[in-house]
């Protein structure tokens, strides 16, 4: 039988982890207790720092052992211990598997309660386990703006030109000798070759201060390519000039890199969060976030992947992934860890008869299983996640 999407385990994650296989999982997405000064026993800063390095470094250790060499982590974390724990990272990952501190802007109006700033973000810390063989994309179809695209094809295909003159001045005459060349074109018909024909100009690549420059493309793929090309007259610095552009096309595989601040509006915010939540457990958890979130980091990654999320909380990544599957076909499957943290009495949770954390964890999994598919299971010894 195929793995359901969705397998817990209950328990303490140290000792969940330890029991994983090797390289048995593509990506880890946690989110830690943050530190905020309620759960460690230290009254002073440096012993509560301390604390918290001391419990969440034998479990990045451990989690590194379970990550295939192709995987990536992403860590959420606020400003109470984005420091410490990117040296952490640093220590047990290694500074070159680094690869972005994205900010995550979770509380758009700004955090209003006490004094000082609002703060409206929290960070997401990405390492690979060898960045070499990493296989992240951190490109996205979803941040395209057809409006960058302003031009419009006969046949209605949209594009937007681009300098076919290489605008970094690293490339030059002097760096890419081959690169600089005449082109021949009309800016009356628009057409471009690297042979003279009636009607048209040559053209040398110039910087806007009329200094040589070199083409992006050789002649051989100009010759291929002459369509993807277009000569026009435009206004310099130096007043009129003959230049040539690429059409580059907006296809609908277009992709875009992913840019390391992450709007609310993009992928949704702790309320949207909270609201997610009602409405298939209750207001039984705090602080969840957004399955918005956690499904950007799945679109990083293809789309079979075997996830691990081991402070699942209220099973927010657990239900990305049935989210994510049921959308695109994906069949990616996620185990979540969380342990029997009681809830508060008196809290909703509580009040539901969701008498730990553990317990908020299975009644959302399972309840996305009803509403999303993908099916759910409990396993208790984990290594393969249990049959
Ligand atoms: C910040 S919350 C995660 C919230 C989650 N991202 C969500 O969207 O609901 C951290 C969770 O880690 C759990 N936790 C803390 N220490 C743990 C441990 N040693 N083993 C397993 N779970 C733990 C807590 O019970 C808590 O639910």
């Amino acid at each position: 039988m195929p793995r359901p999407w969705n397998v817990f385990v209950e328990g303490d994650n140290l000792d969940v982890l330890s029991r994983l296989g090797a390289g048995s999982v593509d990506l880890i997405t946690i989110d830690p207790p943050y530190n905020t000064g309620n759960g460690f026993a230290y009254t002073d800063r440096w012993g509560r720092h301390e604390a918290w390095l001391a419990m969440m470094r034998p479990r990045l250790v451990a989690a590194r052992e379970v990550l295939r060499e192709t995987g990536a982590i992403f860590v959420s974390i606020d400003d109470h211990e984005v420091a410490h724990l990117r040296l952490l990272m640093d220590e047990v990952y290694g500074e070159r598997n680094f690869l972005a501190q994205v900010v995550v802007n979770l509380n758009p109006k700004g955090r209003q309660l006490g004094g000082g700033f609002a703060t409206s973000h929290e960070y997401l810390l990405v390492y690979a386990r060898d960045a070499a063989q990493c296989v992240l994309d951190a490109t996205t179809t979803e941040t395209v703006d057809p409006a960058d695209f302003p031009l419009t094809a006969d046949d209605g295909r949209r594009y937007r030109h681009l300098p076919l003159r290489n605008t970094n001045k690293k490339f030059n005459p002097a760096t890419a000798r081959t690169l600089h060349f005449a082109v021949h074109g009309d800016p009356a018909s628009g057409r471009v070759s690297t042979a003279p024909f009636t009607g048209s100009v040559e053209v040398l690549p110039v910087f806007g201060d009329g200094s040589p420059a070199v083409w992006r493309w050789s002649r051989p793929r100009i010759d291929e390519r002459p369509g993807d090309l277009v000569c026009r007259v435009v206004a310099g610095r130096l007043g009129e000039r003959v230049d040539v552009f690429q059409k580059d096309w907006l296809s609908p595989d277009r992709r875009k890199k992913l840019r390391t601040i992450w709007l609310a509006e993009e992928i949704g915010s702790t309320d949207t969060a909270v609201a997610e939540l009602k409405a298939l457990v209750g207001q039984v958890f705090e602080s969840p976030k957004p399955t918005g979130l956690t499904r950007r980091i799945l679109q990083t990654m293809p789309d079979d992947v075997t996830v691990l999320d081991f402070f699942a909380g209220s099973g927010t990544t657990g239900h990305a992934v049935a989210l994510a599957n049921a959308e695109d076909g994906g069949r990616r499957t996620c185990l979540s860890v969380n342990s029997a943290e009681p809830t508060r009495p008196g809290s909703h949770a509580h009040r539901a008869g969701l008498l730990t954390v553990a317990d908020i964890t299975r009644a959302r999994l399972r309840a996305v299983a009803e509403t999303v598919g993908g099916g759910f299971r409990e396993a208790t010894r984990a290594p393969g996640w249990d049959a």
